[in-house]
């Protein structure tokens, strides 16, 4: 019989959004007049920006004539991308990153997920708690133990450094799922650490398009010293509305470095290269097309609009909950709004009591990790309405 991967034996018996579905679909079932509200996987929900639309349809036209056809395009992405990636997310913000550093691909989720497969078992791996669930499974998948670096009030949500060295580092800002942004101030000491340790930050930037601050870092390339201890993970997902249409990039320095056989330095952008040619052929071309065009002026303005509407949701939210005597974190800088359950439930009881009573559909803060119980998360991602009718039905329980 053939012989499975032990590893996924630790995990979890789901992934923390199936087994959300999965009770809400029970709940639905049971009470079928319900109307439920969903604001918890973070979703988008707007149609994508016009710009976009026109960028798709153009590059599928051109693929149906001969002059146009594109068979297989460059496993790391279109150059015409890369270049303008380079231009406007990094140049604009005094970064030089070359275009050959970004790797464009179907999501953060993937690349936060595979970028494991270049990294040796025994590596000691510290990851922020609570976190986005694929950082701490698919370690485990692989066989790795993690430090958990508990992010709490009581810590202001500064994570401590590791207690143990570590050799790789995850840290989300803004923070999927407390909602808030690393200061300059704590991304300097990510840094320094990582430079005194040896250590690689993945940095999963995948929420940058919602800073608001301006004093807070949108790279951590803008960290001097970043790029040779750090990768950085981004994504139109969110800021541009492609969760269907799938388009993301990572950026690996050439100046990165790793451990090979004895004291043999490795590149690690030779290694990402290596993997994403052999397992990715790339993303499609209309839609690499469609993410090209937000970088436009119109293009841009379109995804401000974007976002400025779900941060105004997450406005609305936390005006909402701190109404209600809530302790309340996040929402100015992230589409997240991390609330401390009432009455001391637990996430679970306050998930439970939210959807049975409320009929209004969060994310448990204990599936992000040990540090998340006792809170919940609730996603800006609904439209304006479901997030007007969730908060009145929220008080009526809580209140
Ligand atoms: C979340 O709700 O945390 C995200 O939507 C998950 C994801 O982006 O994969």
């Amino acid at each position: 019989m053939a012989r499975i991967n032990i590893n996924y034996l630790n995990l979890k018996a789901g992934y923390l959004f199936p087994e959300i579905s999965k009770r809400v679909r029970v709940f639905q079932k049971n009470n079928p007049k319900a109307k439920i509200i969903k604001l918890g996987i973070g979703d988008v929900t707007l149609p994508l920006p016009k710009q976009v639309v026109r960028a798709m349809k153009k590059a599928v036209q051109d693929m149906g004539t001969s002059k146009g056809f594109r068979g297989y395009g460059p496993e790391q992405g279109y150059l015409f991308l890369r270049e303008l990636i380079s231009k406007h997310d990094f140049g604009s913000r005094g970064v030089s990153i070359d275009p050959e550093e970004i790797f464009v691909s179907d999501g953060s989720k993937c690349d936060t997920g595979n970028i494991t497969d270049i990294f040796g078992i025994q590596n000691r791996v510290a990851v922020t708690d609570p976190a986005y669930p694929v950082y701490v499974d698919t370690n485990i998948m692989d066989g790795r133990s993690l430090e958990y670096l508990p992010m709490v009030s009581d810590n202001n949500f500064e994570p401590p450094l590791p207690k143990k060295k570590a050799d790789l580092i995850y840290i989300c800002s803004p923070n999927n799922p407390t909602g808030i942004p690393a200061t300059r101030a704590a991304l300097k000491k990510w840094v320094k650490y990582a430079r005194e340790h040896q250590s690689i930050i993945f940095f999963d930037a995948a929420y940058e398009g919602f800073i608001r601050n301006p004093a807070i870092p949108h790279s951590i390339f803008e960290i001097p010293g970043a790029r040779q201890v750090a990768i950085e993970f981004r994504s139109f997902s969110k800021a541009a509305g492609f969760t269907g249409t799938r388009c993301a990039y990572t950026v690996v320095p050439k100046q990165l470095m790793g451990q090979g056989r004895g004291r043999q330095k490795i590149s690690i952008h030779g290694l990402w290269m290596r993997r994403q040619t052999t397992k990715f052929n790339g993303v499609s071309y209309p839609i690499q097309a469609g993410a090209a065009s937000i970088y436009s002026v119109k293009g841009r303005r379109e995804t401000k609009k974007l976002t400025d509407y779900y941060m105004m949701n997450a406005k609305i939210i936390r005006k909402y909950m701190k109404a209600l005597g809530l302790e309340v974190y996040g929402g100015t800088d992230a589409p997240y709004i991390w609330i401390r359950a009432p009455y001391n439930m637990s996430s679970w009881e306050f998930f439970d009591l939210l959807l049975s009573e409320a009929h209004v559909v969060g994310t448990p803060g204990s599936g992000f990790g040990p540090s998340g119980e006792g809170y919940l998360r609730l996603s800006a991602f609904g439209s304006r309405k479901d997030v007007e009718n969730a908060m009145p039905r929220i008080k009526k329980v809580i209140g």
